[in-house]
């Protein structure tokens, strides 16, 4: 972390977890827990339909309420789709744009990506953009290349402004839900590289104020190691998320 240029930001990502009614009991037990939240921002990626409920529950609770994931139109013949007006008319503020899953289940590319960006961006919401190696990938050594490819492509064409609002997450697939972290060196070096990549386009100021964030078996455990290193500016967790105690424990560790 380093507090002094970006802000760190604890993300819980529900997945396919939790009805409405298991939503706000898991923000009720949290509220207790997470009351000291200094340095870093919160916020709770729920599923669709938790969204209304949760943002009743986290008002007045320092906690941002985000949606996973986002049509790129704005409106129109797209059963099943959610566009980002109608994320931000229910107050939500992040939407996680590229994660794996959707990737690898839902067919994503880093073009519709870059046009989910875009649309998030028009909203008004800040995208949460999830990049990452498939471990076949880290074994040929073409770690930082699949990434920049990912992070060049979903950024195109995205102003200085708007880059600042976006928020990317280092997610390697093999540490997703499979307990096997990435060290705290493998996360700051490629939270690192990825900041050189915006430094390239966009600047060392620019750079220096991304939020770059790390996922994959984030837990109770680990988070404070993790979060300790300098370019990683905070969690995306999955698995953690869903126990307040474990969740809590890493919001504090990125407090201290
Ligand atoms: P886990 O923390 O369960 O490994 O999931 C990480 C993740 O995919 C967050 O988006």
């Amino acid at each position: 972390m380093n507090q002094r240029y970006r802000k760190t930001i604890i993300a819980g990502n529900w997945k396919m977890n939790k009805t409405p009614s298991a939503a706000k009991q898991l923000i009720e037990e949290l509220k207790p827990l997470i009351s000291k939240a200094k340095w870093c921002d919160v916020v709770l990626c729920v599923p669709f339909v938790d969204i209304p409920t949760a943002v009743k529950a986290a008002k007045g609770f320092k906690v941002a309420i985000g949606a996973q994931n986002m049509h790129f139109e704005k409106s129109g013949a797209y059963t099943g789709e959610i566009s980002a007006e109608m994320l931000k008319e229910l107050g939500v503020k992040f939407v996680i744009i590229g994660h794996s899953e959707r990737r690898q289940h839902f067919a994503e590319t880093d073009l519709t990506v870059n046009r989910k960006i875009h649309a998030a961006l028009e909203a008004g919401l800040r995208p949460i953009l999830c990049v990452g190696e498939s471990l076949e990938q880290r074994e040929l050594g073409v770690t930082m290349e699949h990434i920049r490819l990912q992070i060049k492509i979903a950024l195109h064409n995205v102003d200085a402004a708007n880059v600042k609002r976006v928020v990317i997450a280092y997610e390697p697939i093999w540490a997703i839900g499979t307990g096997r972290t990435a060290t705290a060196d493998q996360a700051d070096e490629v939270c690192g590289a990825i900041r050189d990549c915006i430094r390239e386009t966009y600047g060392a100021r620019i750079a220096r104020a991304v939020t770059i964030q790390y996922g994959g078996s984030m837990n109770a455990g680990n988070a404070a190691e993790l979060l300790s290193k300098p370019n990683v500016d905070g969690g995306l967790i999955g698995g953690a998320s869903l126990k307040a105690g474990d969740f809590a424990t890493i919001v504090n560790a990125a407090n201290q």
